[in-house]
């Protein structure tokens, strides 16, 4: 399979990473030979019709900091060239989330749809702020399009509903879906201030620079809306969901309800109509009031009744194992 990767960070050099130690698991058991023929950070793109050497891509990136030195370089203005003409089965979008406009996410992805390639992303922009004409484009262009890195991480949340209760009808979903306030909530459950949990939260490495995406609820919005249009068939974007942060969660009201058996977790909930994500007590008995950087999602069903999945919510490798499921998910469907 002939794949072109766009955005080479965290993720990407994982994804990179995984193709390397799967390689003989992924021959042997699902007939997969991965060829990486071009990829892309914010210096440029680089291709290689035999596929490029992912050690030394590897390498290059972390001695030269840009994919570019590898060799012949195209320039950034030429992304969207190679998407549209390069031989390719499947384009892997990974570069940074931007709830504003999607770029450059969006372009990428639609140019890959209208050009015939399957798209497999982890990138939340373009599905938050455009799920409904996304997914008609890649139904008209007969594409697979694949995305279950954008809720979860690693964790499978959105196959989890998706497979695992088909027949079944999802009345409601409710969980943790950002690792960053659920890590600032738990240390504030344990005696910290916001503020406390906050530095500590990015002393860690869990939380931002600017942390706006995930203290003022955005990240969570933009998975819930993800995960409500999939699975409960909404046809929502983020404009659609009320939403309160948990900046002005007071550790008095977290101490009080500590005190009744509750903590407070920054919750997403979609009944089907409804889109909300805020703090709220959730009892500590409750399965989905995990802690740390956990992330915990309730499906209430109509026949099978509730069902929780709970898992890490990030993390590179835990990510980049989501884009090789959906890549063999890819390769059985080309295949069948
Ligand atoms: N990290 C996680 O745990 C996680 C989990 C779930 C989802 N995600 C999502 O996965 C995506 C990637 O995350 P990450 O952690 O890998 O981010 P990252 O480390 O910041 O990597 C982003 C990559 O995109 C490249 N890039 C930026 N602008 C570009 C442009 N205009 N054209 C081409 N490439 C461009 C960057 O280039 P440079 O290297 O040159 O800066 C970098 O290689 C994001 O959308 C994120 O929300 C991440």
């Amino acid at each position: 399979m002939r794949l072109i990767l766009l955005g080479f960070g965290v993720v990407g050099q994982s994804f990179v990473k995984l193709l390397l130690s799967h390689s003989t698991d992924l021959y042997n058991e699902y007939g997969i030979k991965p060829k990486v023929v071009a990829c892309a950070d914010n210096g440029g793109i680089i291709t290689c019709n035999q596929g490029l050497d992912l050690d030394r891509l590897l390498s290059v990136k972390k001695k030269k900091k840009s994919v570019v030195q590898y060799g012949s370089n195209t320039g950034t203005s030429g992304i969207l060239d190679v998407i549209e003409n390069m031989d390719a089965e499947v384009v892997i979008e990974l570069t940074p989330t931007n709830i504003t406009d999607g770029e450059p996410g969006k372009s990428h992805i639609i140019t890959a749809m209208k050009s015939g390639k399957n798209v497999i992303t982890v990138n939340k922009g373009p599905l938050a702020l455009e799920f409904p004409s996304l997914m008609e484009l890649a139904e008209y262009n007969r594409i697979e399009f694949k995305f279950s890195g954008t809720v979860g991480g690693g964790t499978p949340i959105l196959e989890f509903a998706k497979r695992c209760l088909k027949g079944d009808r999802i009345l409601n979903l409710e969980g943790i879906l950002n690792g960053t306030t659920n890590y600032i909530l738990s240390k504030m459950y344990e005696g910290l201030s916001f503020s406390q949990a906050l530095k500590d939260a990015s002393e860690k490495g869990y939380a931002e620079k600017d942390p706006t995406l995930d203290i003022d609820g955005y990240d969570a919005v933009a998975k819930l809306v993800i995960a409500s249009n999939l699975v409960m068939n909404m046809k929502s974007t983020m404009s659609d969901v009320q939403r309160t942060g948990i900046r002005d969660v007071q550790a008095t009201q977290v101490v009080n309800e500590r005190k009744k058996g509750n903590a407070i977790k920054l919750i997403a909930s979609c009944d089907g109509k409804k889109l909300v994500v805020a703090p709220k007590p959730v009892s500590k008995k409750d399965p989905i009031c995990v802690d740390g950087t956990l992330n915990a999602v309730t499906f209430t069903c109509q026949h099978s009744g509730q069902q929780t999945i709970i898992g890490k919510g990030a993390g590179g490798m835990e990510t980049a194992s989501s884009i090789l499921r959906d890549l063999i998910d890819i390769r059985n469907i080309i295949r069948s």
